[in-house]
């Protein structure tokens, strides 16, 4: 299967959204990564609705839209109203998770699952058959630009491990810290989808390195 790159909008300019979509779509880029932040469930604000209504009216691309907030649930018509075509709730935000992906698939949307750095992979066991795609942090959550977690190589491979054993049909991202030094190994140990922020939007030449990335982990 081809490997999914998604460029994070939160590394953008945002005074220069228009163009640095247009860029996204103009490149070999795969997906947007949109991070909404609520400063309750991470020490950050992003920005929310209207800011994601702007994107989607220029985007041409497949909407990934990460949710570090609480009480996720309460807003799922609107994401997809907004055009979201997946949608990733935090496993730690959730009480009743099962639920909470019934309605999102309700809605339309492909439902995500994201576990910070510290929660375990088995606990996605029971569910893992009815989630489309597992957000692996390799961060945590709240900012862009920090440092890859290496312990991440070991969790992918992990998870990798109960989606086969399941016969599940789960993609696994990666999200936080992702730049060459790391791509190829992660797809190695079993990525399908990589986000990039600051790698990519802080490169001089961002539509030649995102041509990289993606080969890097075509030819992995
Ligand atoms: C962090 C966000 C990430 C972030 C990644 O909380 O979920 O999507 O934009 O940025 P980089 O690639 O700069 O680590
Ligand atoms: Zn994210």
């Amino acid at each position: 299967m081809k490997k999914i790159l998604a460029p994070s909008i939160l590394a953008a300019d945002f005074a220069n959204l228009q163009r640095d979509v247009e860029m996204v779509n103009n490149s070999e880029a795969d997906w947007f990564h949109i991070d909404i932040m609520d400063g309750v469930f991470v020490p950050n604000i992003s920005f929310g609705m209207p800011v994601l209504k702007a994107i989607e009216k220029h985007a041409t691309k497949f909407i990934d839209v990460h949710l570090m907030i609480v009480n996720p649930d309460q807003y799922f018509k609107t994401f997809a109203e907004l055009g979201a075509n997946m949608l990733t709730v935090h496993y730690e935000a959730c009480t009743h998770l099962h639920r909470s992906l019934q309605s999102i698939k309700a809605e339309g949307m492909q439902a995500g699952v994201a576990l910070n750095p510290h929660t375990n992979v088995q606990l996605l066991k029971d569910t893992i058959k009815n989630i489309d795609m597992v957000c692996l942090m390799s961060v945590n959550p709240g900012f862009g630009g920090q440092h890859f977690i290496e312990n991440t190589y070991q969790k992918v491979r992990e998870l990798k491990q109960m989606i086969n054993e399941q016969n599940a049909n789960t993609l696994i991202e990666i999200d936080g810290g992702v730049t060459n030094q790391n791509a190829q190994q992660l797809i190695e140990a079993g990525a399908d989808v990589l986000v990039a922020g600051s790698y990519v939007f802080g490169a001089e030449n961002p539509t030649q390195t995102i041509a990289d990335l993606k080969q890097m982990m075509n030819n992995s």
